[in-house]
């Protein structure tokens, strides 16, 4: 039977549910954390697999056909691949993908294959060993690329994202453009977000999607705008010739929130119907009082019918944490 779909109190389908399956994470991306870490979550404080299998098959029955794997970084979570086939057996979800930082992924590319993975998108904010060293605080420049070449052998699609920062990695634009040459990955470049775990002393932001577009056309006029699909993060361009794509995605600016199909499911077990809203549900706590499906359902239906209309709107109804102190590694992206 074909699931309903639901729309939010803007009109917008929700289709699209991110899970982060842990807050740990073996990178220290300055952007993500502080260098000493984050507190971390006790394990009974993740939801179980079998929490979120549940959780997932309650939300296809809503209308979502794809979930995005985040963390943290997925794979730190043991057991990852178990989870992922129980959801791959869950009629009516048609997209599974992962987000990943690449260190610890190699192992489980095949079976990724096999699963029927539908993207991998890689976090990867340079092509410097050196300057992978000081952003992310770790040596794994290696493992990460050659999870990169992994991908492409297997003809996984692949998209990788960029975190574009100020004096640290905005030469890279160029070089990471130029990848797209002879891989067919889509390079996209992130606007930077206050997502750092530090408690956000946000200015304004100066690499913003416009400069960073400016910036390939300047080398690259020929750079041709192409079809973003439908509720697209990112803004997608083509150099005519090259085998792959670039991107740009307006994190910050956040323009793209008129098509927003996302819910995310924080490692803490919180709905978050916007990622600049500070939790809008505590569906852990629900499950664990013993709430039925149908409750959950009611939970999650009016969660979706206060939706903010864009992520400003949801920065401003934060209650607990104002200005944003999370890190994206809670939230998983
Ligand atoms: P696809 O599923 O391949 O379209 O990827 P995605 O862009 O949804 O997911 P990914 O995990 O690769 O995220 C890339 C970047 O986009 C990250 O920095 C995310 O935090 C950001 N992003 C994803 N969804 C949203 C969103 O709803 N709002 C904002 N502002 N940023 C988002
Ligand atoms: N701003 C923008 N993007 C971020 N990510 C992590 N932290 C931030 C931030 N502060 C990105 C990672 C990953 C994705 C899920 O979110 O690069 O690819
Ligand atoms: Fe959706 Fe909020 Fe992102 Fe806008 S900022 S696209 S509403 S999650």
């Amino acid at each position: 039977m074909a699931a309903e779909q639901i729309y939010d109190n803007h009109g917008r389908p929700i289709s699209y549910l991110r899970i982060a399956v842990t807050d740990r994470c073996n990178l220290r991306c300055f952007y993500c954390m502080p260098e000493e870490g984050i507190k971390y979550l006790p394990r009974k404080e993740l939801l179980t697999y079998e929490e979120l299998e549940r959780l997932v098959k309650i939300l296809v029955n809503m209308g979502v056909s794809k979930v995005r794997i985040t963390g943290g970084e997925p794979f730190v979570r043991q057991d990852l691949m178990k989870f992922l086939w129980k959801l791959r057996a869950i009629d009516g979800l048609k997209d599974i993908a992962i987000t990943t930082n690449g260190v610890l992924t190699k192992p489980y590319i095949t079976e990724l294959r096999e699963l029927g993975v539908s993207s991998i998108n890689l976090s990867l904010d340079t092509i410097d060993r050196d300057q992978f060293k000081l952003i992310t605080r770790r040596d794994e420049f290696d493992a990460v690329m050659e999870t990169f070449d992994l991908i492409v052998e297997h003809g996984i699609p692949l998209k990788v994202n960029a975190v574009i920062m100020d004096g640290k990695n905005t030469k890279d634009i160029l070089p990471m453009t130029a990848l797209t040459q002879h891989y067919p990955v889509s390079i996209r470049f992130i606007e930077e977000m206050p997502f750092n775990g530090e408690g956000a002393k946000y200015q304004r932001l100066t690499w913003t999607f416009t400069k960073i577009i400016d910036t390939i056309k300047e080398k690259y006029p020929n750079l041709t705008k192409i079809d973003d699909g439908d509720n697209s993060t990112s803004y997608n361009y083509h150099i005519p010739g090259f085998k792959g794509d670039v991107g740009v995605i307006a994190a910050f600016s956040r323009t793209f929130c008129g098509s927003c199909n996302r819910i995310r499911l924080t490692a803490q077990g919180t709905l978050k119907t916007c990622l600049y809203d500070d939790g809008v549900l505590d569906i852990k706590s629900l499950i664990r009082q013993g709430a039925d499906d149908k409750a959950l359902k009611a939970a999650f239906l009016s969660a979706f019918n206060r939706r903010p209309k864009d992520g400003f709107e949801a920065e401003q109804n934060r209650q607990n944490q104002n200005p944003i102190s999370e890190s994206m590694s809670t939230i998983g992206g």
